[in-house]
């Protein structure tokens, strides 16, 4: 007998059983400020290739979904009329704030707020949520930015799994392999919107002084249980390079576009 799957339901599931609920908190988002502002220039790359995807020109205003530090925010607003840059974290606003003050940038206009409190009575033409998906409600704030976006909505995120696949199989034994693009995806089509989709490779890279600086990293990071810090710290010794007196993680990733327009 065929039944229906709801992907709301599936993903709410996902999201607790892997320790993810804490990143549905603006405080957790505070406290990343600074990680998020260095990976600007570690992600230049990905950032380039984001921002060729967009159907960007000078007449056009854009609305960026949780746009952080302003990795893409400052290059978007360098080639149109206007952003907008919704941001929940007071602490992200503030230094994107900074960053463009500094790059001498002054068509952008900041509200500190979540999707969830956006009035829908505002119109953009883009609609862009740069790895900032994390609403609980995916489903109604997928519709929310349909809403608001009068040409399209281009959507970036992780088409990896969450947790690096090496850490998983050394921390518990198995490693899963969903991703946040698979479920919003078919979030998307429950209700009734058929997104394109393109994929990317790139390669996320951090140095950490000591094994035990990198282990402490990934249990915060991925909320992994301290008792299985041992096993973590033997797959670090064996994986990451140790070079220039430091410790190199690299994890080649896969980013996904999914996008889709509003021709009539
Ligand atoms: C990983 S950062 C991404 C920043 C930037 N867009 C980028 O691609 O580098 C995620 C951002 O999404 C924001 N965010 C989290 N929940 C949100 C929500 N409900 N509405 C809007 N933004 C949200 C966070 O505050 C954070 O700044």
């Amino acid at each position: 007998m065929a039944t229906s799957l709801d992907w709301s339901v599936i993903r709410q599931t996902l999201l607790e059983t892997s320790h993810r609920t804490k990143l549905y908190n603006v405080s957790y988002w505070d406290k990343e400020v600074n990680s998020v502002n260095k990976n600007m220039a570690k992600l230049s790359g990905l950032t380039e290739y984001q921002v060729k995807t967009l159907p960007i020109s000078p007449e056009v205003n854009v609305l960026d979904v949780g746009a952080g530090t302003g990795r893409l925010t400052l290059p978007i607003a360098k080639q149109v009329r206007h952003v907008t840059a919704l941001e929940p974290s007071k602490n992200m606003l503030s230094v994107l704030q900074e960053n463009a003050r500094q790059q001498q940038i002054f068509n952008i206009n900041y509200l500190n707020e979540s999707l969830e409190n956006v009035n829908t009575a505002a119109q953009y033409d883009l609609v862009v949520a740069s790895f900032s998906l994390f609403m609980s409600d995916l489903e109604n704030s997928l519709l929310k930015m349909d809403k608001l976006a009068s040409m399209g909505v281009y959507l970036f995120m992780s088409a990896s799994p969450w947790i690096d696949e090496g850490i998983q199989t050394a921390v518990y034994g198995t490693s899963n392999q969903w991703s946040d693009f698979i479920l919003t995806y078919n979030i998307l089509h429950d209700v009734g919107i058929i997104a394109n989709v393109e994929t990317c490779t790139y390669t996320f890279e951090e140095c950490y002084p000591t094994l035990t600086d990198a282990a402490e990293a990934f249990i915060q990071k991925y909320s992994l249980p301290t008792e299985k810090r041992s096993p973590l710290i033997e797959y670090l010794r064996a994986n990451l390079a140790c070079e220039y007196g430091g410790y190199y993680y690299k994890r080649k990733m896969k980013a996904a576009t999914i996008w889709w327009t509003k021709d009539k």
